[in-house]
């Protein structure tokens, strides 16, 4: 039985003022015990959001990190300082890096390394373009991004995926509780041939404009374990109404 998995990525959203208002409420009512729920804000934010998180059941990711350990990399978090932090998660090769940092999949599966090195959790995103749907090509895609980042890490502890069509992003388009689980269900079978891996205990997470009136049939599909949220995310209620969905 794997636990949901719901989280926010706040993106390149808030204030301190605004990071305190939405925590206040989330904190405030607090998360269930058979769902693991995070927020990831930007990387400034972080240190705000553990403090506010102390002693609550949410966790805090980042929405990011460098392929290297340390040194001179103008500009870029370690995953070893989002540990000391305080994040327990961090998402990797979300779609927004790879189309407007032109993130490979190489670069991915170094980030991932840098990640599982450091003891923190990734959740590494995956999807199609719209084009890529439209030729027949969503399969493929998705299958080249999974073994170009996967292939030949050391250990795959903590793994989560999250699949997140770049279609159903900000869109307010959402892949069909159909589509989605078909897809869920292909990633599967991906992960089931990658040696030392129980693919039937990883998380994948859906992503694309989840909202609380479409979260519960998303989460009624078995390959669906959770969600990972933007924009509704940044709404107390909302976020919360998507974790109730998720306790089914
Ligand atoms: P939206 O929920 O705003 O579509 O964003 C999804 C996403 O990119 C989460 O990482």
């Amino acid at each position: 039985m794997r636990k949901p998995l719901v989280m926010g990525n706040w993106k390149m959203h808030g204030t301190r003022a605004s990071v305190h208002k939405l925590l206040a409420g989330l904190v405030s009512e607090g998360a269930p015990a058979s769902v693991d729920v995070a927020v990831c804000p930007v990387f400034v934010h972080i240190p705000l959001a553990v403090s506010l998180c102390e002693g609550s059941a949410l966790a805090v990711g980042a929405q990011d990190c460098s392929h290297m350990a340390e040194g001179a990399y103008t500009g870029e978090v370690a995953a070893a300082m989002l540990v000391d932090s305080g994040c327990h998660w961090v998402i990797l090769g979300h779609s927004e890096r790879r189309q407007y940092h032109g993130e490979s999949d190489d670069m991915v599966a170094a980030k991932l390394a840098a990640a599982l090195a450091a003891g923190i959790a990734p959740v590494v995103c995956v999807g199609e373009t719209r084009d890529e749907r439209e030729a027949g090509e969503a399969e493929y895609t998705v299958a080249r991004q999974l073994q170009g980042a996967l292939r030949g890490q050391a250990s795959l502890h903590s793994l989560v995926i999250a699949y997140e069509p770049v279609w159903a992003i900000g869109t307010g388009l959402t892949a069909t509780p159909e589509q989605a689980q078909a897809m869920h269900a292909f990633i599967r079978g991906q992960l089931e041939a990658l040696p030392g891996l129980d693919a039937a205990a990883v998380r994948v997470v859906y992503g694309g404009s989840v909202k609380p009136d479409n979260a519960a049939e998303l989460f009624a599909q078995d390959d669906i374990d959770g969600a990972l949220v933007g924009g509704a995310s940044l709404d107390a209620q909302d976020f919360q109404a998507i974790v109730a969905a998720a306790q089914g």
